[in-house]
């Protein structure tokens, strides 16, 4: 397949110097360069309040940064460092600084010989958002003689209220179509292959609804704690750092309609009408936890509230499981369960479609012959891919059923899959907002989940290295018979 155009610009990190940056963006960038996706010429400048860093030494940051990633630093990569990045110290944040700022930013495509395209990807704390996107609109950056985009990490507010906030900042300077919002999850292979996966095939398509459907489990699941992360995740918990916005997305991606074409809009359009369909969550249908000390893969961990950084009582949610319904003709009377968790078991990002029993089994005089539902369950992370779970006859005299799956893995066939970084930066240098998520998306989202904060449900205490707390499996009572999927 041909290379996607990408117009010459500036890539403009602020937060340059943070994790995100270190960890993901420059990587990301540095593979689609090396790769040669960048069909034209891309700067970076990165920048951050701190005056501890110029060109130099953060071309050495970045080196260091590619090779803790794995990346070879060779003489390619060193000269690429050399010829593309750049660094700007912010200072304090006041007018004259982003004054400054642009200033740069104009010498820079002078010097490189650029025509004005501008991208402003905001890798900085939530908290720092208001400042800056005012800082740019307030300077006149939000103009530009060729395009501009802004892009802005999730958590997107930290409320509806704060995210309508934030929203109307926003728009005071950059309208939607200049907007990306960012959520990493939706650049992965895996779940952008969920829409290939219902849309062109008609087989499964056929079966994707209530008669068919019996319910649908959603399961993040993480082995790690908050780590050194306790001043974000603190106050914060699971419901906003993983419901509000992975989890939900991947409940758009089951859950929608067939869109109209295969256009940003049109696919945003049907992501954003279920969840305006999903019911106000009810209180029985929540279940929060909270790890306690434990083992992970026979090492003993600490509990939550012994994590450095944590409120000696904080009842901040490590742990949520959620029964949600959607009220429209496809969904009406299948339960959705979200769980997602710190310190369980296993790390695994997954999607289990329970299918309907057959309403009547001609097997029941046979002892060994219990007919069990099929089920399908779509692996997002690690070792991608699909099982299909269905009975087979074990060869023999006797009549026994045994249920076998049909496995498909995203390895075996493709072998390495791109980042979902670099997916994602190559669509915003080629203005296609397909995966990022529209402000109705985001609205919609907290406004079924900000009840549930203000709620604020006692959590469950769950030990470290289990599935979470045992009061989550009385969630799914009402679907007899069906339990958690713990692979
Ligand atoms: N780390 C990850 O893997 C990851 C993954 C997904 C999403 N995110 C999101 O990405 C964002 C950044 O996270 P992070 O982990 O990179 O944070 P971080 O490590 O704390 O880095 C923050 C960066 O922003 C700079 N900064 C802070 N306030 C600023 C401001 N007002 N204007 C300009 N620069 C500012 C900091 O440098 P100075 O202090 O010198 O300004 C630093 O370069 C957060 O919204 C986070 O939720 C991070």
């Amino acid at each position: 397949m041909a290379p996607r155009e990408v117009e010459p610009h500036l890539f403009v990190i602020m937060g340059g110097s943070g994790a995100l940056a270190r960890r993901k963006l420059l990587p990301a960038v540095w593979q689609l360069a090396a790769q040669g996706s960048l069909t034209a010429k891309s700067i970076i400048l990165a920048t951050a309040r701190r005056r501890h860093l110029d060109d130099e030494s953060y071309r050495q940051w970045a080196r260091e940064a590619l090779a803790a990633a794995g990346l070879p630093a060779d003489e390619t990569c060193t000269h690429w460092c050399d010829e593309c990045l750049h660094y700007h110290a912010l200072g304090e944040e006041g007018p004259e600084d982003f004054q400054a700022l642009r200033s740069r930013i104009e010498a820079l495509e002078r010097q490189h010989d650029l025509p004005g395209n501008r991208v402003f990807y905001l890798a900085i704390p939530p908290a720092s958002l208001p400042l800056a996107v005012e800082g740019l609109g307030a300077a006149g950056l939000h103009r530009a003689p060729g395009w501009t985009r802004i892009v802005v990490e999730k958590p997107f507010g930290h409320d509806l209220e704060s995210a309508n906030e934030l929203d109307r900042l926003l728009k005071r300077y950059f309208s939607e179509e200049q907007t990306y919002r960012i959520d990493h999850y939706l650049g992965k292979e895996a779940v952008q292959n969920l829409l290939v996966f219902r849309f062109a095939n008609p087989v499964f398509e056929s079966l994707w609804s209530r008669d068919r459907i019996a319910s649908v489990q959603i399961t993040v699941a993480e082995t790690a704690g908050i780590e050194d992360r306790a001043a974000f995740y603190d106050g914060v918990g699971a419901l906003r750092d993983m419901v509000q916005n992975h989890m939900m997305q991947l409940l758009t991606l089951v859950a929608m309609e067939i869109p109209a074409s295969f256009e940003a809009d049109a696919i945003r359009n049907e992501k954003a009408k279920v969840l305006q369909a999903v019911a106000p969550i009810r209180q029985q249908g929540v279940c929060f936890g909270q790890y306690v000390v434990g083992e992970i893969d026979g090492i003993g961990v600490p509990g939550y509230l012994d994590a450095a950084g944590v409120q000696p009582a904080s009842s901040t949610e490590t742990f949520v499981a959620l029964e949600l319904n959607i009220n429209n003709w496809r969904w009406q009377g299948v339960p959705f369960y979200l769980r997602t968790g710190k310190r369980l078991a296993k790390s695994t990002r997954q999607i289990v479609v329970n299918f309907r029993c057959p309403v009547l089994s001609v097997f029941d005089r046979y002892p060994d012959a219990a007919v069990s539902a099929n089920s399908l369950v779509i692996t997002l992370e690690p070792d991608e891919g699909f099982e299909l779970e269905f009975v087979v006859k074990a060869p023999g005299d006797m009549l026994t059923l045994q249920p076998q799956r049909l496995r498909f893995r995203y390895d075996e066939v493709f072998g390495r899959l791109p980042e979902a970084y670099e997916a994602l930066l190559l669509d915003i240098l080629t203005g296609d907002q397909t995966l990022f998520v529209r402000i109705d998306e985001v609205l919609a989202a907290w406004r079924l989940l900000t009840p549930l904060l203000e709620m604020r449900p006692r959590p469950y205490p769950y030990a470290a290295g289990t599935w979470g707390p045992r009061e989550a499996d009385s969630l799914l009572a009402p679907v007899g018979g069906v339990c958690w999927l713990n692979w």
